[in-house]
């Protein structure tokens, strides 16, 4: 198979080519494409074959639900038996966004997109192409990050090419994302309502708007395992580079980082380094919490391909965004050093 490689303008997608893309999806086809967080490999969501691609393609457990991408507000209450009062508010606030509700499905989703689950994911994604291309193809799209199972997360088109090249028929090229990491997903079914996994909208963005909200227990103790994941894309090893990762944590996380970088090059390994500060003239530096979450993906692929031996990431404090993208790191190391 050959990859069709389709450059959009993100500002004004140009409609010959959302078709083009548009008219693979209604053919059962699988389309990659940009959102406001990572790319996504998107196929009908109602075409049950196509769906199984996906799957197929990824390398993906089956028990993994997908999200279902949507265009319209009012799309949402057009899958889903049951939207609590909170819903509305949400949606009026965080979309289109990177928020994914999970609601309870109804019959039009195919249960291969939930894994056989009552619940679905929904999600209407801040992005022009995206949107345009959900319109065009007049279908929900059930899309997963477009990266082999186990691999980071796609922040550019080059990125999903690394993973799919001649593997799928199209994926759309429309620049860089603008966040970096997967969207916030929230379980509404539940009484309060659950984070499953956290994301450029932070706890403290939706406990404003909704109240309350609880942290699934996971999301606490990221390093401990629970027995029944009720998101269950949490049991598996993500985001992860080759090399082993090293997180450090704590008041003298530099301090440390900085020796043990010095340790590991007199050894002669090859350190990819991420930090808040310089230490060696290729460390990706950190300059907040948003630049992180834009950059950690793409440098982990870069390590890759550099082949580093060993890779050393400065933590940042739990909160808000922190929240998120060290919910990312914890998940891609392999050792957790406290300072
Ligand atoms: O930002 C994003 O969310 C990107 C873009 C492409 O939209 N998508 C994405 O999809 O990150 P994926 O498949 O890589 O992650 C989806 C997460 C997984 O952890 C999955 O287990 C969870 O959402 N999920 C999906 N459906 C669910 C459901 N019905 N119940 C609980 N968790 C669900
Ligand atoms: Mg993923």
């Amino acid at each position: 198979m050959k990859t069709i490689l389709l450059k959009i303008n993100p500002k004004k997608p140009q409609p010959s080519l959302i078709q083009q893309a548009a008219t693979l999806i209604k053919q059962g086809q699988l389309v990659a494409f940009p959102t406001e967080t990572v790319y996504g490999l998107g196929a009908d969501a109602f075409n049950t074959q196509a769906v199984q691609n996906i799957f197929k393609a990824k390398g993906r457990p089956a028990d993994n639900p997908l999200i279902v991408h949507i265009a319209k507000k009012k799309e949402f209450f057009n899958l889903t038996t049951h939207a609590p009062a909170l819903t509305k508010k949400l949606i009026q606030k965080f979309w289109p966004g990177p928020l994914t509700i999970v609601c309870w499905k109804n019959d039009h989703i195919p249960d291969i997109v939930t894994a056989g689950l009552p619940k679905v994911a929904l999600r209407m994604p801040k992005n022009n192409i995206a949107l345009h291309l959900i319109t065009a193809a007049g279908t929900p799209i059930a899309a997963p990050s477009a990266n082999l199972s186990g691999k980071p997360s796609p922040t550019t088109a080059e990125h999903v090419l690394e993973d799919f090249h001649n593997a799928i028929p199209c994926i759309i090229d429309g620049g860089k994302t603008n966040h970096g990491i997967e969207s916030t997903v929230l379980d509404i079914t539940t009484q309060p309502p659950t984070l499953l996994r956290p994301g450029s909208i932070t706890k403290e963005q939706l406990e404003q708007v909704i109240g309350t909200i609880t942290l699934h227990p996971h999301l606490k103790t990221p390093t401990k395992k629970t027995k029944k994941p009720a998101s269950p894309g949490m049991k598996y090893r993500h985001y992860s580079p080759t090399a082993p990762v090293i997180l450090v944590i704590g008041k003298k996380a530099h301090e440390r980082l900085t020796l043990l970088a010095q340790t590991y090059r007199k050894k002669g390994k090859n350190v990819g380094i991420i930090s808040t500060k310089r230490i060696t003239p290729e460390t990706v530096i950190i300059k907040h919490p948003k630049h992180y979450a834009q950059q950690l993906y793409a440098a982990f692929r870069r390590f890759d391909a550099e082949k580093k031996d060993v890779i050393l990431v400065e933590g940042i404090a739990e909160q808000g965004l922190g929240l998120s993208i060290m919910n990312r790191i914890t998940k891609a190391a392999s050792k957790i050093i406290k300072t």
